[in-house]
């Protein structure tokens, strides 16, 4: 998730561009740039790191001009650095061009213009929109976009300018936001609302396949079907803050409802039917390396940990591949077993996980082979892991990780499909089943999201217990470890995730009238044992909360409340089984009057033993 900004009027555009990126620094922060239309010329500058890092760099440089472009990066294709920051310009130094979303075929429109002599100077894909935009160049800016937006697959949203026009500002999306600001004499292009909010509250939200042609003395919208058409000026009341959190009360709200957003940027250009016998090339493992593997450790902590619990099941079940799973600070000090045809995959939001990193430092003495699964490009863990399989999700800013547990699982899928196909486990009609229901996962959260009316009256019937226990079989099992730990890093309510099975072994001690007890039902060669621990829980007046597979009647005759979720392959049900016990954590803290977004004693990242 990037963030863009563009200015067209009287002012200075460097210090709208600075400013406006300042305040899209919450979208991304490893490198930042501008661009200024200067007497007929395109300046540009650029810099890794935060954003006080450009402005640092601006201040000895003068910039004059009243059109320019602006971006902050959060990257996704090529490493943090200067020559990957955004701004990005053609050949002649003439067109540039800044970019958020995912370019999925870059690859091949790049050995295309490379093969007709553009030069590149980056490893990122939005590079190959500018030398598009160039092949189509002959003077008119405008039709030289269009003529290039449907060369692009995937997901953009461009801010565009040349220095052959100083009074055209060129805005076009699909599938990634941008807003239009309107001023007074002058007029913005934006990610998002909160970079120009201080300058006007008049927006107009660009729809998929729309070209803004924006100069000085007003704008022209062209829909996808290159129509001129207008759209509705909307009115923003939001403060600064609230308009970074989109109007969400706090970012962890904010993050629970990216998620389907999430999962498709996670998936976007990774796999698609035609290229299934392909994918997941970033992965720096021949077929021959995967093929050697005969043991997968994976190393992680808290959230991270519970990803790697489900991926146990994905990979055993869809690779044949012994796996075990461990926490960073136990793994590090155990006697650990493993040599070259082991494969070492760590799981990270940060990357920057001290007891994560030390793990794979030691095992890496032992000749494995290692691969990171991260959300920060250029992170610690991402560096010394021999390849990464990057989620993509954006920052997460709230401490309880949410995007970032399901955009982990969604890579997990990814790579436990990918093996499995290699390794010759699976079949290629299966992993096309597969992908063809997760394919339907976002639209599934989203039903999900859209119950959380349900789920603020449990929260209001239960934020006062002191204990509450999450039962969960097989795959599910880690999600009642998931769901216990947001709800106690959330609401300081003590909160235990245990195996159904084990109710017997212990923790039905504790159930009586005051316990609610979260059970994790969904559909599965299981479900009737769940069933069972149900019904103990109720023998002994225990609460049960229970989701469950929408359809499911029969749970509704034992459960005292339950959360549907849409069916789906039983192996895809963790993804949509976390999203209500993330909604119910946080409404609960929110109850209590916890701070939900920096819980007491937490920090977002570890880096410490
Ligand atoms: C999750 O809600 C917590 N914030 C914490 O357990 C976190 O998952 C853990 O510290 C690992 O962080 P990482 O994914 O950045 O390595």
């Amino acid at each position: 998730m990037c963030g863009i900004v563009g200015y067209i009027g009287k002012k200075n555009a460097a210090e709208i561009l600075l400013d406006g990126l300042k305040r899209l620094e919450y979208r991304g922060y490893d490198s930042s740039g501008i661009a200024s239309v200067e007497k007929g010329c395109i300046k540009t500058l650029r810099a890794v790191g935060k954003i006080k890092n450009l402005t640092k760099a601006v201040s000895s440089e003068k910039f004059s001009g009243n059109l320019g472009i602006g971006h902050i990066r959060w990257a996704t294709h090529g490493k943090p650095s200067e020559e990957n920051a955004h701004p990005h310009t053609d050949c002649k130094n003439k067109i540039v061009v800044v970019h958020n979303g995912i370019i999925e075929n870059y690859r091949k429109l790049k050995s295309e213009l490379t093969s007709s002599g553009h030069k590149f100077a980056s490893e990122t894909d939005t590079e190959v929109i500018v030398h598009l935009i160039e092949e189509n160049y002959s003077g008119d800016l405008l039709s030289a976009v269009k003529n290039t937006i449907p060369k692009l697959h995937g997901a953009y949203a461009l801010g565009i300018v040349s220095g052959d026009d100083p009074d055209l500002l060129i805005g076009t999306r699909f599938e990634a936001p941008l807003v239009v600001g309107i001023g007074d004499n002058e007029f913005f292009l934006a990610s998002d609302i909160p970079a120009v909010l201080t300058y006007t509250r008049k927006f107009i939200f660009l729809e998929d396949g729309d070209i803004v042609e924006i100069r000085k003395n007003g704008y022209k919208i062209f829909d996808k079907g290159g129509k001129k058409c207008d759209r509705k000026v909307h009115v923003v009341e939001w403060d600064p803050l609230m308009a970074e959190k989109s109007g969400y009360r706090h970012f962890m709200l904010k993050e629970i409802f990216e998620q389907p957003q999430v999962i498709e940027d996670t998936f976007r250009g990774r796999i698609t039917i035609e290229n299934i016998d392909e994918f997941l090339t970033e992965i720096a493992m021949t077929r021959r390396n995967i093929q050697d593997i005969n043991k997968i450790s994976i190393v992680a902590c808290g959230t991270s940990y519970h990803t790697g619990l489900i991926g146990k099941f994905l990979f055993e079940s869809l690779t044949g591949i012994l796996t075990d799973v461990d926490i960073g600070s136990e793994f590090r000090y155990r006697d650990f077993i493993v040599d070259n045809k082991t494969l070492i995959i760590t799981i990270s939001q940060s990357g920057e996980t001290a007891d994560t990193i030390a793990p794979l430092r030691e095992a890496k003495k032992y000749g494995c082979r290692t691969l990171s699964i991260c959300n920060v490009m250029g992170s610690t863990i991402t560096r010394e892991s021999s390849s990464t399989l990057y989620t993509r999700c954006g920052p997460e800013i709230g401490v309880a990780s949410t995007k970032a547990f399901t955009g982990q699982l969604a890579a997990i899928y990814l790579l436990a499909v990918y093996f499995g196909l290699i390794k010759g486990r699976i079949t290629k009609t299966s992993a096309i089943k597969f992908i063809d229901s997760f394919i339907q996962i976002p639209r599934d959260i989203l039903i999900i999201l859209n119950k959380e009316k349900e789920i603020i009256s449990l929260a209001k019937k239960y934020y006062k217990k002191f204990d509450f226990l999450y039962l969960g079989r097989g795959l599910n099992y880690p999600i009642a470890l998931e769901g216990a730990l947001k709800l106690k890093e959330i609401s300081y309510i003590h909160a235990e995730g245990y195996p159904a099975g084990e109710m017997k072994h212990g923790p039905i001690a504790l159930i009586d009238e005051r316990m609610p007890v979260v059970c994790i039902a969904t559909k599965g060669k299981i479900y009737n044992k769940i069933l069972s621990n149900i019904e103990e829980v109720k023998a002994r007046e225990g609460i049960v909360i229970a989701v469950a597979t929408e359809g499911d009647k029969m749970i509704k005759e034992k459960a005292d409340h339950v959360i549907y979720v849409p069916e789906t392959e039983e192996i895809l049900y963790p993804i949509l089984n976390i999203i209500p016990l993330q909604l119910l954590a946080y409404h609960i803290g929110v109850l209590r009057g916890c701070d939900v977004d920096q819980p007491r004693n937490l920090a977002k990242s570890v880096t410490v033993e």
